[in-house]
């Protein structure tokens, strides 16, 4: 920029700002300000940026640059005429379902590129963008991990049915944990017969993305939620279907074994999970939700 102004986080072109103080009303940690009618940027807290992007959105003559897009022209709003209406997004919401029966077809790396580029738009903590994708296209890899957790929920029914289990247990879990664990006792044995009938409940059999990211960043692991949200939902366009996995999440966070062969990064917690392919259902009516709980004020 030939007469500009600029930190170690933004440049900006100030020959051709034309004072409109856009920016300075966008800035959410107020890192810009006016001097004499020209545009300054605050030096002591260019740290706090969080880079955020706003004030190059914002700016109607487009002279400010974070100085890390590697794009020299940002792509401009036009396409928000293009968003789907209230009616097809609520459409999308109302007919998607979570699919535990997968079609025998794997899903292009493409497909999949092209939903983690989605989710890349999420919204972060501090815009902190701290969120990673695992992905499991590997299917001798979701039976591996299928078959731990199947292994370790066998090891739990066994020691909660043992006095000497019990015990153990009891020093290693909260009474609150322990009484859930000891009330879904007949659950859990349904989900083993089914194992040894052929399901995958853990996994479904489908392909899986594990999305995490370091523990000690804010904003985690909702940050992971919505990551999953947007793909959830955009999922459902290109013909795929999801489902989350409470489940794998809880024995990822828990498991070296599982952790090790994911290459789940030290020091990351796992926010979220899904399974995903392509549906091997159809189904043919939307079940009613329980009516709305909402307070006004
Ligand atoms: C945080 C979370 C964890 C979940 N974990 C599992 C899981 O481990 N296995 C599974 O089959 N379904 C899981 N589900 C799916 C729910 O059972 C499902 O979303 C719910 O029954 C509503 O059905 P729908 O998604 O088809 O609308 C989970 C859902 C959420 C939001």
């Amino acid at each position: 920029m030939v007469n500009s102004i600029k930190n170690s986080k933004i440049e900006i072109d100030i020959e051709n700002c034309t004072g409109c103080k856009a920016c300075v009303k966008e800035c959410v940690v107020g890192l810009f300000y006016f001097e004499a009618d020209l545009l300054q940027l605050v030096d002591t807290f260019e740290d706090s940026c969080i880079l955020c992007g706003h004030c190059e959105a914002v700016c109607p003559v487009d002279v400010i640059r974070l100085l890390f897009h590697k794009q020299e022209v940002l792509a401009d709003n036009s396409i928000k005429e293009k968003i789907p209406s209230f009616d097809s997004f609520l459409n999308l919401a109302l007919t998607r379902r979570s699919i535990r029966q997968f079609k025998d077809k794997a899903i292009s790396k493409d497909l999949i590129e092209k939903l983690l580029e989605l989710a890349r738009y999420s919204p972060t903590g501090s815009n902190s963008e701290n969120v990673f994708y695992t992905i499991v296209q590997d299917k001798e890899i979701v039976t591996a991990i299928s078959n731990h957790i199947t292994k370790k929920t066998i090891g739990f029914v066994k020691a909660i049915e043992t006095p000497q289990g019990r015990a153990y247990l009891k020093e290693r879990m909260s009474e609150e944990e322990f009484n859930l664990a000891e009330e879904n006792l007949p659950t859990t044995k349904r989900i083993l017969k089914s194992i040894e009938q052929g399901i995958d409940f853990w996994c479904w059999n489908g392909e899986l993305i594990v999305i995490h990211g370091d523990k000690v960043i804010g904003g985690m692991p909702e940050n992971c939620s919505l990551a999953a949200a947007h793909i959830m939902l955009a999922a459902e366009t290109l013909g795929l279907g999801t489902c989350s996995l409470g489940y794998l999440t809880f024995h990822i966070n828990q498991s070296k074994t599982i952790r090790d062969l994911l290459k789940i990064p030290e020091g990351h917690f796992v926010g979220y999970s899904l399974t995903m392919g392509y549906p091997n259902v159809k189904y043919k009516r939307i079940p009613e939700r329980k009516p709305l709980r909402v307070q006004w004020f």
